[in-house]
């Protein structure tokens, strides 16, 4: 039997993990933020000193990532950011991710109802069939300001123009790509953050939500 799959995707500090966590513990779905498999591969190559633009090897480390490769440290770290993007170009590396991604969709662990996928493409390419697809966007300045925030909490030094070229550099890569770029899916709900704080865009989240799944 198929269970409910909510599809969340959208650029970088838009509110989109967030805003995913949020609705899979309102509902009691397992979440995955699909970034993190991206950033996995990333680091790997990074560690082994290997191009994040070299199909062959990032393939290889895609398809023998494992569990624990999704617990690393480094993995928010801005290095691994920028190369999870460039190995995210890759359709022999998104390949090898498709299936994990659209198993825990279709058969979330833990034996739970539903499952709540973050990232860019879950309503266009890994989950074209989900109940529900939120598009999650803001303005490039306001994201900027919410990762450069982010950073010097957690003790980080962080200039605001930088993290606001990195974001935009980030931005054109992952929307002009060839493979699976970074776009709303034509029945997508698009949720603009930029005037919302957190509550205010789960309310309007969850509201879309329930009009699909009757909660
Ligand atoms: O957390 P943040 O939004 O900054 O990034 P992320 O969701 O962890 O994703 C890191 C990178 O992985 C993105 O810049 C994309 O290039 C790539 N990605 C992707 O191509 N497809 C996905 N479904 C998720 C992430």
């Amino acid at each position: 039997m198929s269970v409910p799959v909510i599809a969340v995707d959208g650029p970088t500090a838009s509110g989109k993990g967030t805003l995913a966590r949020c609705i899979a513990a309102a509902l009691d779905f397992a979440h995955l933020d699909t970034g993190t498999l991206y950033r996995a591969v990333a680091a790997k190559l990074l560690e082994a000193g290997e191009s994040p633009d070299d199909a062959d090897a990032a393939t290889r480390a895609a398809e023998v990532l494992v569990a624990e490769d999704l617990d690393r440290a480094d993995l928010r770290q801005e290095s691994v950011s920028q190369a999870a993007s460039r190995v995210a170009r890759l359709s022999p590396v998104r390949a090898a991710l498709l299936e994990f991604q659209r198993r825990f969709a279709h058969r979330p662990p833990g034996g739970k109802g539903g499952a709540v996928l973050d990232g860019r493409d879950i309503g266009t390419v890994v989950c074209p069939d989900a109940e529900v697809k939120l598009f999650i966007t803001a303005s490039a300045e306001v994201r900027a300001m919410r990762r450069h925030r982010e950073l010097l909490d957690r003790g980080e030094g962080s200039i605001y123009a930088r993290v606001l070229q990195d974001l935009e550099e980030r931005d054109a890569r992952d929307s002009g790509r060839a493979v699976a770029p970074l776009k709303a899916a034509p029945d997508a709900v698009v949720i603009d953050t930029s005037e919302m704080d957190i509550d205010t865009a789960v309310e309007a989240a969850m509201a879309a939500v329930a009009e699909v799944l009757e909660t």
